[in-house]
């Protein structure tokens, strides 16, 4: 296998988390009820431990995501498609891996907001390449007891999933999704 082809597995094996990371600015017009903030207005030395914008509808929608895109990996794999992509055994392993990833890409971004508030940084306002690999990270821990991926093509993904979700972010500004464009 080619270091490139390693790469793109991994790029396609964490594809839940990336649409998951993406989901809760999406769903915003919905769900108003679950639009509450996690920390429950809660602060520590005076500041919010994670901020209004980490609500229960974000997570639950990154959960929700992540294993709808999981599941619909697994109908590919199951109907013979881009085998030479498959990190996992997608027939063994239903579901579980999909909520890990929905789940740790939403624990990753809601880890990073809490230290963004630490520091001070609004939210909402830009924390630069934390911003963008928080639900990368978050998602590799929780998926790794089920499948570790192999360390090197993760790191050598890292710059073009800091690239991808930098033009998603540029394009969610565009169309009125995102208050900054980074
Ligand atoms: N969002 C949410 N719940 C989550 C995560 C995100 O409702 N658990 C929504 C919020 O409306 C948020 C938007 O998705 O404004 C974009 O998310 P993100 O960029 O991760 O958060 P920021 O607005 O940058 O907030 P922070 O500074 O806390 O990271
Ligand atoms: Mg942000």
């Amino acid at each position: 296998m080619t270091q490139a082809q390693a790469v793109l597995q991994i790029l396609y094996f964490f594809l839940p988390a990336y649409l998951a990371n993406m989901s809760p600015v999406l769903v915003r017009p919905w769900l108003r009820s679950l639009a509450v903030p996690i920390d429950g207005g809660k602060t520590l030395w005076g500041k919010r431990l994670l901020g209004d914008h980490k609500t229960w509808r974000g997570l639950l929608a990154g959960i929700f995501v992540g294993m709808i895109t999981y599941e619909l990996q697994r109908l590919i794999n199951e109907a013979g498609f881009a085998k030479g992509l498959m990190l996992i055994d997608y027939a063994a392993q239903p579901l579980l891996p999909g909520l890990l990833m929905g789940l740790g890409a939403g624990v990753g971004d809601a880890v990073k907001s809490f230290f963004k508030r630490r520091i001070d940084i609004e939210p909402g306002a830009s924390w630069p390449v934390f911003d963008q690999l928080d639900f990368f990270i978050g998602a590799y821990l929780f998926v790794a007891p089920i499948t570790a991926p192999p360390l090197l093509p993760t790191l050598a993904s890292m710059p073009i999933i800091f690239l991808g979700n930098v033009a998603s972010e540029v394009v969610g500004y565009w169309l009125g999704f995102k208050e900054t464009w980074i």
